[in-house]
């Protein structure tokens, strides 16, 4: 298969829009990704023609929804190279992903207790384990991280102990682009018989993740970051870890046996679904991972590779900028600042020019202060986006720089 950004692009119709009377240019992928036609098909669809609630109803309706939505849970658990289907749960996003882990086995947290994080966490992966930490009694232990922001993986061994329960980290930094060494972090901390969890927000769209050769016990995603829709996302965990943890929510799905006084749990995985799923989420999500397979991914990656290093190299010629974040593996995440530019200003005038990026500190709020920077712009690429695009970038940053200067 040979790799045509104009065909890829061509199915992404928000795209073909003009922005404050410019042709948009979308780089914003970290914070969402755009839907392909296919995953939008495949939600209008579905509510065209069998919206009714999933597992309950003795109806036609019912039987083809259940049926739709369970063959997403196959092709998200065949996606990750899930060993088996019921280890995906469906969640509102990574943030329900994380909060599930740390309020179900964050249960048998206790005093005594360590949980690892690192420098370069997003609030989804602090903040929960910070009160899961405050409510057990566990101590927060965070692994430092370099200038250029890469782990420091001596620090990460000698912060590992006999006491360490939990481990968390991102696959991929949101702020940063780094992408982590996930397997290797994985096995050190298995090695001490803490449970792992991987923060995928950012992975997942970037790569080949293979949950079962990471080694971790749970990966969290949400279905935006892929171009599948808002409100939907996944936990993988592994189900002998999953079968008999403290459950969360409870309510309707979840239960086998329920009496005035006592409850019993269900299975795998409707023991942690409790209530009416995102039903049309799931499917659009089913349908985007299935469109991702169709597509050459290692084309992909090359294409957003090359952005990448296109950028890099113009930012780099570029007077009085500075990137923020030089890991050496990165995905195509720029986070820069410029001359004493503030970030909110570069993203109000790029935005005059159809220009789409964050600005902010990227949920990130104690990396910012380690970084020693009141936020960056962020410019994101995804697998539709073009040199050209990236020219349009750096026209537009200029504009801004003469008229901020
Ligand atoms: N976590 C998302 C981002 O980095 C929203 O923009």
């Amino acid at each position: 298969m040979s790799f045509d950004v104009e065909a890829i692009r061509a199915q992404f119709p928000v795209l073909a829009q003009s922005v404050h009377g410019k042709p948009l240019v979308y780089l914003d992928n970290a914070a969402t990704t755009q839907k392909p036609q296919a995953v939008i098909d495949a939600i209008v669809d579905f509510y065209t023609t069998c919206n009714s609630n999933v597992h309950r109803g003795a109806h036609q309706l019912s039987d083809n929804a259940t049926r739709r939505y369970e063959k997403a849970r196959d092709d998200v658990a065949a996606f990750i190279h899930a060993p088996h289907r019921e280890e995906v749960i469906w969640t509102s996003g990574t943030t329900e992903s994380i909060n599930l882990v740390a309020n179900g086995l964050g249960q048998l947290l206790k005093a005594g207790d360590e949980v690892l994080v690192t420098q370069m966490e997003h609030h989804a992966n602090l903040v929960t384990w910070q009160q899961a930490c405050k409510r057990s009694g566990a101590t927060l232990k965070v692994c430092p991280m370099t200038e250029d922001g890469e782990l420091d993986l001596d620090a990460f061994d000698a912060l590992l102990t006999d006491n360490t329960r939990m481990v968390a980290f991102p696959h991929v930094s949101n702020a940063l682009g780094t992408i982590n060494p996930i397997k290797l972090l994985s096995t050190k901390a298995k090695e001490k018989g803490a449970w792992v969890l991987v923060d995928g927000a950012q992975g997942i769209a970037h790569g080949d993740v293979d949950v079962a050769d990471i080694g971790c016990d749970f990966y969290a995603f949400s279905g935006h970051k892929i171009f599948a829709p808002t409100g939907v996302g996944v936990l993988w965990g592994k189900r002998s870890v999953l079968e008999d943890w403290p459950v969360w929510q409870t309510g309707g799905e979840m239960i086998h046996d329920v009496d005035y006084d006592t409850a019993t749990w269900g299975a795998l995985p409707n023991r942690l679904e409790a209530g009416t799923p995102n039903i049309a989420g799931v499917i659009g999500l089913g349908a985007a991972v299935n469109w991702l397979k169709s597509q050459d991914m290692a084309a992909l990656q090359a294409h957003e590779k090359s952005l990448l290093d296109y950028a890099t190299e113009k930012a780099n010629a570029f007077e009085g900028m500075r990137i923020i974040g030089k890991a050496k593996h990165k995905i195509g995440v720029m986070s820069f600042l410029f001359d004493n530019a503030h970030p909110a200003d570069i993203g109000f005038i790029l935005d005059k020019q159809g220009v789409a990026i964050r600005t902010g500190d990227n949920c990130a709020q104690p990396l910012m202060k380690r970084l020693n920077i009141p936020g960056t712009a962020r410019a994101s690429f995804s697998i539709y986006n073009t040199h050209q695009e990236i020219d349009q970038l750096f026209a537009a940053l200029k504009k801004a720089k003469m008229m901020l200067a």
